[in-house]
């Protein structure tokens, strides 16, 4: 803020010096020095210096810095704030669909004031996302992992290094296919095509259901030591593409992915660094494939390629999707309203459901 109105004194300087020197020395500076007088005269539309954002329900009940928006994502301009008594003075109120109880009466009961804008912020698929009623028309913003919501940040992506590599050498590996799993219930289709994947290739499984639950230092390690993972999404939706994909492919693993189409995965994620299940007629083509790859280093390595140019990111849940509110905020000042917020999240992200194979 300083610099900025430091600029404009010396804009206003440089001004005054050339309508005084046009005074003293003719006309010859005449249009300029008229130009630079009304440039100064007329305002310049410009984003709000700072957007006030209140953080209404604190996501899973946990809270979360404000003040990293600047030092950690590059987002100037943004207050963050839990206090809600800045309920009349915010210009966005963040709301994680989680946290609503069913009746809405956790929400803000205060009239909105007219500038301010309701975010919707929902990072769970539809399938496991309530149904509460009573939500259309009352957000203005939707921000979540879809592509096409008003603010779209997914779970991962890949970046360009800044230096390529020569080589990616992936961590040692001394176990084939494994899976870290906590939500694991026979109706799932991905729990279905594990137990059929199971009969042909020997799968380390983890987590909450089948041992205990894991800290984030054995999740790694596990991770890493395996020459293939299962990022398989609890459900199918388009572009619910989790952590489970970004963390394989930023430990060294090969992802072998159930969630929605390849196609899907390509749009964050290089074709050459993942396997689909889609991508085989069977259950069983697949575990042929995978000891294919493990007996074969040069065909395996081939899914280290994309590492010499790129590398993986997650997302920082909920800190950078907070935000970015704040910079989609000082951006958009058009008036929105999410009127048809289950036809859109609900009725329209059902993925193809994937094919079951029995042989
Ligand atoms: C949220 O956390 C606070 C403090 O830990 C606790 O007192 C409160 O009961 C929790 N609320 C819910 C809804 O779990
Ligand atoms: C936000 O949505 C509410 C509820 O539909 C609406 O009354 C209000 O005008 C909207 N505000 C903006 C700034 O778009």
């Amino acid at each position: 803020m300083a610099s900025e109105s430091g600029r404009n004194v010396l804009r206003l300087l440089r001004c005054a010096i050339l309508v005084v020197a046009v005074l003293l020395t003719g006309s010859m500076y005449y249009t300029p020095s008229l130009r630079c007088l009304t440039q100064q005269l007329e305002p310049v539309h410009q984003e709000p210096l700072h957007v006030l954002v209140l953080v209404w329900l604190w996501p899973f009940n946990t809270t979360f810095k404000l003040d990293l928006c600047k030092s950690q994502f590059n987002v100037e301009g943004c207050l963050l704030t839990a206090d809600r008594t800045l309920y009349g003075k915010a210009d966005a109120v963040l709301i994680h669909h989680r946290d609503i109880v069913w009746d809405l009466s956790n929400l803000p009961k205060s009239p909105r004031p007219p500038h301010q804008k309701w975010i919707w912020m929902n990072s769970e698929s539809p399938s496991n996302t309530d149904r509460i009623p009573g939500l259309d028309g009352l957000f203005n913003v939707s921000l979540s992992y879809r592509k096409d919501a008003d603010i779209s940040l997914p779970y991962g992506w890949v970046v360009p290094l800044e230096k390529e590599l020569k080589h990616f050498v992936p961590p040692e590996k001394n176990k084939i296919v494994c899976w870290i799993v906590s939500n694991y219930k026979l109706e799932h289709r991905r729990v279905y095509y594990f137990r059929e994947l199971q009969k042909y290739i020997r799968i380390h499984v983890y987590g909450d259901y089948f041992e205990r639950h894991l800290s984030v230092e054995e999740y790694k390690e596990i991770i890493a030591s395996c020459e293939f993972y299962l990022s398989f999404e609890n459900s199918v939706h388009k572009d619910y593409i989790t952590e489970k994909l970004f963390n394989a492919l930023a430990l060294g693993a090969v992802p072998i992915v159930f969630g929605p189409s390849r196609q899907n995965y390509e749009r964050l994620v290089p074709s050459d660094a993942f396997i689909h299940v889609e991508d085989f007629p069977s259950v069983r083509a697949l575990a042929k494939y995978l000891y294919l790859l493990h007996e074969n280093e040069a065909l395996y390595l081939r899914y280290f390629r994309w590492r010499r140019h790129f590398e993986a990111k997650t997302s920082s849940f909920p800190v950078e999707h907070a935000c970015h509110t704040c910079k989609y905020i000082r951006q958009n000042k058009e008036y929105q309203v999410l009127r048809d917020l289950y036809q859109w999240y609900w009725d329209g992200s059902k993925g193809k459901d994937m094919p079951l194979f029995f042989y």
